[in-house]
């Protein structure tokens, strides 16, 4: 009488992308510099550097990345035979508007993006597009100081205007902005919130400390996403139209109560208020205490809570990675990693980039946020950071790859179970591309091998590792065969 463990019909299997990190053709065809195209290439030791003035001799990894603005065809072609159902990417928003406050689109970036989605047709390839992943048009940086001012509310609602109308027939599902929780975090003033951080530029001391101005950009997120989701709505009834949060799963390091309170705080600050907000429609009461025992005035228009109620999410969408402890005592050590700073378990294995490995973190946190909003949920990102060895033949045999995803696939299954509305999995970077914490190229996530290194070079080469044929197999099998 157990139960069977399976994946709903019509289970959307795919892989995940962002234009800064793999479309290149960084001034191409009328493209504006990002964000993302002033970042020079790190390592895991050394940070990434933010340079307002492009210098000279310097590797930045967005300009060529792996370079699918010339490449579409074949990469598109290689995600259709391994059986991609829906593919992730994101739409350069300097591809559309170069400076972000222009008066018109540009119509070439516009047709590149037509050519992507016929492409994509064709093998009935379903898009999810992210409107704004980690970038941001560099000028609205340099002339508003990105999200803080207001005035890029209204920048990104006409771009998405733009994008709504022109793909309204091809495209029908749509995620406001990759990681808004991001924003208020290290690094995601400038990732996120394309405002300029302050310090010497290193990307990963990039903060902006005054957590009014953060949280004010913030909203202005909030108000951006809400007013995109209404006009969405408006214009295709049939979109859907979802958030995307960086799910940080957090366990208390011991069972003190102090620890039990620390983590579900921190659950809530880091990971729910945003999606309160995006799905619910309005602030929660935890964040609006955060604020007065912070001093934090959010500066609200009357409109404001109208326009939250009206442009609630249809669908919740996260990365998973990995998980870590959280601990009332100071003394306790740190793991690396970029985002989900926090402490080391003891049960748990770390990537060599220091990700503490935990596939049953990805069933916890499934249930955690479906008994929370109970609408459907996608997985899209999720994956192992990897250095991979080409062997003489050309082969790669990714196995710890293979074991990874195997591991959190199941975990799925299991969650499905529990009565979770689990509708798509589009495991992150499905072709090797640019990290975004590091910039490098060594940290590989694809079933698609790419030939290029730390230092920009190689022939752009795609070929199929191991884990390619594995995948493959998943989705023929709807999961059944891991
Ligand atoms: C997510 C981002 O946080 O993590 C991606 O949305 C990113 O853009 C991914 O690439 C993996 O992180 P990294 O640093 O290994 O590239």
């Amino acid at each position: 009488n157990t139960t069977k463990l399976e994946f709903p019909q019509g289970f959307l299997w795919g892989g995940a992308t962002a234009a800064n990190q793999f479309e290149g053709g960084y001034n191409e065809a009328g493209k504006g510099l990002s964000t993302a195209d002033v970042i020079t290439a790190g390592t895991h030791t050394t940070s990434r550097r933010i340079t307002p003035i492009l210098e000279e001799g310097v590797n930045y990894p967005s300009h060529e990345a792996i370079d699918f603005f010339h490449h579409y065809q074949e990469d598109i072609r290689l995600f259709a035979e391994m059986g991609f159902k829906v593919f992730r990417m994101s739409i350069a928003w300097s591809r559309i508007f170069p400076n972000g406050d222009d008066a018109e689109p540009n119509e070439q970036g516009l047709q590149f993006y037509d050519r992507v989605f016929a492409e994509l047709k064709k093998y009935n390839i379903e898009p999810l597009v992210t409107i704004s992943h980690y970038e941001a048009p560099f000028h609205l940086t340099q002339k508003y100081n990105g999200w803080s001012d207001r005035r890029v509310v209204d920048f990104y609602v006409r771009y998405c205007e733009v994008l709504f109308n022109r793909y309204k027939d091809v495209v029908k599902y749509w995620l406001t902005f990759n990681e808004i929780n991001i924003l208020t975090l290290s690094f995601g003033a400038f990732m996120a919130g394309a405002m300029m951080p302050e310090g010497n530029g290193e990307l990963a001391h990039a903060t902006v400390k005054d957590e009014q101005v953060l949280y004010q950009a913030l909203h202005h997120q909030f108000i951006a996403s809400a007013k995109a989701v209404k006009l969405g709505h408006e214009i295709n009834k049939d979109f859907k139209i979802g958030c995307m949060i960086a799910y940080m799963c957090s366990y208390p390091l011991t069972c003190h109560p102090d620890d039990i309170l620390l983590a579900q705080q921190k659950d809530n600050l880091s990971n729910f208020l945003c999606s309160d907000v995006q799905v619910r429609g309005a602030y929660p009461g935890f964040a609006k205490r955060y604020f007065r025992d912070h001093n934090i005035q959010i500066k609200m228009q009357e409109e404001d809570e109208d326009i939250l109620k009206e442009g609630c999410v249809d669908f919740y969408t996260f990365s998973y990675y990995s998980s870590t402890c959280v601990s009332a005592d100071p003394n306790q050590e740190k793991v690396g990693g970029n985002l989900s700073m926090g402490l080391k378990n003891p049960h748990l294995k770390a990537s060599a980039w220091d990700w503490q490995i935990d596939p049953q973190g990805l069933r916890w946190s499934l249930n955690n946020i479906y008994n929370r909003y109970e609408i459907p949920l996608m997985v899209v990102e999720n994956g192992l950071g990897a250095v991979d060895t080409v062997e003489e033949d050309g082969s790669i045999h990714d196995d710890y790859r293979i074991d990874y995803l195997k591991q959190h696939i199941e975990q799925m299954k299991e969650a499905i179970a529990d009565g979770v509305d689990l509708i798509g999995y589009t495991p992150w970077g499905c072709i090797d591309l640019v990290s975004a914490g590091t910039g490098e190229m060594k940290k590989r996530y694809g079933f698609i091998y790419v030939d290029k290194d730390n230092e920009g070079k190689g022939t752009l080469a795609r070929s199929r590792k191991k884990s390619f044929y594995w995948y493959k197999n998943v989705i023929e099998t709807n999961g059944e065969q891991l």
